[in-house]
């Protein structure tokens, strides 16, 4: 008598917050034969939306203890052929959502290669479920915890290709990185992580980006940025102080669940990066440097936090030799990223570092702020090698032309009513920030 097996059964989740939609497509499966799981992983995931609440150890605890579920085996891309070549199984079934946007052409992918050895596609009717924007501000009702937060960030470092920063100087602008979204193509776009830049910290105060605005009142405003946000935040360190001080300011940090500090290898008075050779600016001995990135990861309590070494070699026009040799001496003394940053309006020299740097065996992900050589895009800068773009400035720059047109045109009338146009509704205004603070 021939063996009787029972039909494999495929279904691709994401399995983030579970919903009746996730049960009855499980259900339907599980009537049809033997179920497998295809859990996304979070680099499939972040290849085409945001990172998952969960990451992915946490979702397979939950989704193989579902009813009906067999097996539960990881799905690295967005794209279910490999897996689905691997198995060949008798069925997919995935809920008929997927007929129209994003995964559309996932789908059609996924009929042409069930062909190949007669499987079918079950596509029952898609229970409404949360959707991606409830799933957000469910996310931020949950909200998050300082641990959480930070990893996060590793999560992104080891999931995602390109991880998106933008500044924010308070908590208004923290909102708008957590809930700025783009629906581009196939992929939605968000920010990743916050930026509390020393620049416009120190701008949005009226003082000059020299020092001045100090560790205590940094960490106000980081706390206004973590108040009503989920995302990690990356903190800018100047040049982390001394030693004897870093170390505290790391634990400050960690503590309040900042994912990250870059400190730049300058010495003295403090200047912003972008007068480049036209304000006096000092170059930190690379060896006390390295000192100082190793006393901090010393100092930190998590494996999470991280320290990043920023190397000013092009700015102050040490060359490229430099930089490099500098970016051996940082990996070495522990630093968990490199910031390579210059001023040049062109890429090019960005770029001739990316190539010399790849050739580090150590290396470690690579972040760049590209302000002054703005045309270059993310995706030319992953091509490259980079793997964090902080926009380091971007928001307070955008809001204040707005603010000078609107103070100008109240003179102008001795009214406000031609002001309107460039406000915000009050309505709008009101109903931004919600009672509860969630
Ligand atoms: C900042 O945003 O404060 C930075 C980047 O450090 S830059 O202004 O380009 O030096
Ligand atoms: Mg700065």
């Amino acid at each position: 008598m021939m063996k009787h097996t029972k039909p494999n059964v495929y279904v691709g989740m994401s399995a983030d917050l579970i919903h009746p939609g996730h049960l009855s497509v499980i259900e339907m499966a599980r009537d049809l034969g033997e179920v497998t799981i295809g859990l996304l992983t979070d680099e499939a995931i972040a290849s085409y939306k945001r990172l998952p609440y969960m990451n992915y150890e946490q979702r397979k605890i939950v989704i193989e203890n579902i009813k009906g579920v067999s097996n539960v085996i990881p799905q690295n891309t967005l794209d279910y052929v490999p897996n689905l070549l691997e198995l060949q199984p008798d069925y997919v079934v995935h809920g008929d959502d997927w007929k129209t946007g994003v995964q559309r052409s996932v789908r059609d992918r996924v009929i042409e290669v069930l062909r190949e050895w007669g499987g079918e596609l079950i596509e029952p009717k898609y229970t409404e479920g949360i959707s991606s924007t409830r799933l957000n501000a469910a996310m931020r009702e949950i909200g998050t915890t300082p641990e959480i937060r930070m990893q996060r960030f590793r999560r992104l470092l080891a999931s995602s290709p390109i991880i998106r920063v933008l500044e924010v100087h308070n908590g208004l602008t923290s909102l708008i990185v957590e809930n700025a979204n783009f629906q581009k193509g196939e992929t939605f776009v968000e920010f990743d992580a916050m930026w509390v830049s020393s620049l416009t910290d120190s701008v949005a105060k009226g003082k000059p980006d020299n020092g001045l605005v100090d560790l205590t009142s940094r960490v106000r405003t980081i706390e206004e940025a973590l108040e009503g946000t989920t995302k990690p935040l990356i903190f800018d360190g100047d040049s982390g102080g001394l030693a004897e001080h870093f170390v505290f300011t790391v634990r400050t940090l960690e503590r309040l669940g900042v994912a990250a500090i870059v400190i730049e290898d300058k010495e003295g008075l403090k200047r912003n990066s972008l007068y480049g050779t036209d304000v006096p600016q000092t170059q930190a001995d690379p060896e006390a440097f390295a000192r100082k990135i190793t006393a901090g990861k010393k100092a930190q309590i998590t494996n999470d936090f991280a320290v990043i070494a920023r190397i000013e070699s092009l700015i102050l026009k040490a060359g490229l030799a430099d930089a490099l040799a500098r970016a051996q001496i940082y990996i070495d003394a522990g630093a968990d990223a490199i910031m390579i940053h210059s001023s040049e309006e062109a890429p090019d020299e960005i770029l001739e570092f990316c190539r010399a740097y790849a050739t580090i065996d150590n290396r470690v992900p690579l972040v760049v702020a590209p302000t002054t050589y703005n045309e270059i895009t993310e995706e030319e800068l992953a091509e490259a090698g980079v793997q964090v773009v902080i926009y380091a400035n971007h928001l307070l720059r955008s809001s204040y032309p707005g603010m000078v047109k609107v103070a100008e045109s109240i003179l102008e009338h001795g009214r406000a009513k031609e002001s309107e146009q460039f406000c915000m509704p009050i309505s709008e205004c009101l109903s931004l920030i919600s009672p509860t603070g969630l």
